[in-house]
């Protein structure tokens, strides 16, 4: 096999995006094995900065010792334009073919990642697209473009910026990133459902009570209030993160494991899903507490924003297989503990014969995405001792760190890039998936964006506000009793 002519183009690379989260994952990935080793990774900004110092600015952000890092900014140049105008494409470009030009007879890969806010995507895009397009004919060649959110503020706004990007490259060449794909427990949870056999049984109206799909930070803004507050945690994590994760917890056993049948099968579910209805919300945004500043006193918060922070939302999946089962999407900031999970909780057992409260006695299968990998499924047993007929509610407990100690669960950034690589559009978001995602939340977002709905405060490190615990309850969560 000829060897692959590997160019990573950085677009952005002298801000902050680049160098805390798409360097450090292609060191990952370097340092792996992964990429081959003569990979050439071009930054490319406005920043007027020479090969040397932008080495100098991404090496404390990189792993291992001093040699490997040098082993990794080896490959790492850098090359000065603007993003309007030709001359400084025009530079990337013969940067770009000089090198493939020595690779005679080779395919040639081009990863164009851009580590920019949208809002210059279509200026990007369309000089990228052309200036920057001079690929060799040689088989095997390809040119892919890594996109991440936020995708528009809303159905409207992402259409447009889909149809602008559409014009320019087909969808086989766009991957657009949504991080929550790339963990270890998202992927799994799409093995977990479909390989087992236990499982597919109860996986429906008929045994499942409730769903709730959780994140939860322990920190709040941090300084990036700014882009926080023209977006609020609706558009930050649930339309995109939380949405995804439903999407697998609630799709069909696609035909195959290819992409695309896969992205059918989300889609469909999808499209399965009403608007959010203003009845099924709750939203909160976070107040000072225990000397933790509030929202509103970040100072890159405008003064008075209403925007929510926290926001608890049912959706219903209107389908034969879930028709009627409530799905509780929460997600906030400056709460109590920083998690991510999914809680599928099935109906009470009925004609309980055994000592104890079955409402309160639920089984349920939990995936714990961060921290520390998990699924687990609480069962009822026989509470251990010489009372017969008393029983209690126990684990069966599967923790990553303790069933696979030692294995490295990569991070999401490393596994996507090389997705990219090998052309895997798997777990990148297809743009009717993102057409079906916004539909859901669009009629909510304008009442949020009218001040329509009440925003509750809650004190900085809490659980959110109480009334999120009352539409768990309406949605039939319990909370189980202790063991
Ligand atoms: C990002 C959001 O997409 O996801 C952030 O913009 C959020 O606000 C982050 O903090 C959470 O990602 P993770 O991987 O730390 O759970």
């Amino acid at each position: 096999e000829k060897k692959l002519c590997l160019s990573i183009v950085v677009l952005g690379a002298s801000g902050d995006l680049a160098s805390k989260k798409t360097y450090p994952a292609l060191q990952f990935l370097f340092r792996n094995g992964f990429l081959p080793h003569n990979v050439s990774i071009i930054g490319y900004a406005r920043s007027p900065l020479t090969d040397h110092q932008l080495r100098d600015k991404l090496r404390p952000r990189l792993s291992g010792g001093e040699e490997e890092r040098d082993a990794f900014l080896k490959h790492c140049t850098y090359v000065q334009g603007d993003y309007v105008g030709s001359q400084g494409w025009q530079g990337l470009e013969g940067v770009l073919s000089g090198r493939e030009g020595k690779y005679h007879g080779c395919p040639c890969g081009r990863l164009y990642y851009l580590a920019l806010p949208p809002s210059v995507y279509p200026q990007v895009c369309s000089g990228l697209k052309t200036y920057c397009d001079a690929l060799p004919k040689t088989e095997g060649s390809w040119l892919r473009v890594i996109v991440e959110k936020p995708f528009g503020r809303d159905l409207s706004s992402s259409e447009e910026l889909a149809e602008v990007l559409g014009q320019l490259y087909p969808e086989s060449q766009l991957y657009r990133i949504d991080h929550y794909l790339g963990k270890e427990m998202a992927q799994n949870l799409f093995v977990m459902r479909f390989a087992n056999m236990f499982l597919s049984p109860v996986w429906n109206r008929n045994c499942i009570s409730n769903v709730q799909i959780t994140f939860k930070e322990d920190f709040g803004t941090q300084g990036r209030g700014g882009y926080f507050d023209t977006f609020g945690i609706i558009r930050d994590v649930i339309q995109n993160h939380l949405t995804q994760l439903l999407a697998f917890v609630a799709m069909e056993k696609p035909l195959s494991i290819h992409p695309d049948d896969i992205r059918d099968e989300k889609v469909k579910v999808l499209r399965c899903i009403q608007p959010v209805q203003e009845h099924h919300v709750v939203l909160g945004q976070y107040t000072a507490a225990d000397g933790q500043p509030g929202y509103t006193d970040d100072p890159t918060v405008p003064s008075g924003s209403k925007t929510p922070t926290f926001a608890a939302v049912t959706l219903f999946v209107d389908n034969d297989r879930w028709s009627g089962v409530p799905f509780v999407l929460k997600a906030g900031k400056a709460l109590n503990d920083r998690k991510a999970e999914i809680r599928v909780q099935l109906r009470p057992t009925p004609h309980f014969v055994f000592g104890g409260n079955p409402e309160r006695m639920r089984n349920e299968l939990v995936v714990r995405l961060q921290p520390d990998e998990a699924i687990y499924l609480k069962m009822i047993v026989k509470r251990p001792g010489l009372e017969t007929g008393d029983c209690a509610i126990s684990e069966l407990d599967l923790d990553y760190g303790k069933r696979y100690p030692g294995v490295v669960i990569p991070d999401a950034y490393p596994r996507l890039i090389l997705d990219a690589i090998r052309g895997d559009q798997q777990h990148f978001v297809r743009r009717d998936e993102l057409r079906a995602a916004w539909a859901i939340f669009t009629p909510l977002l304008h009442a949020v964006d009218e001040g329509r709905l009440p925003v509750h405060p809650y004190p900085y490190g809490s659980r959110g506000p109480p009334e999120a615990d009352e539409l768990l309850a309406r949605a039939g969560f319990v909370q189980n009793l202790d063991y």
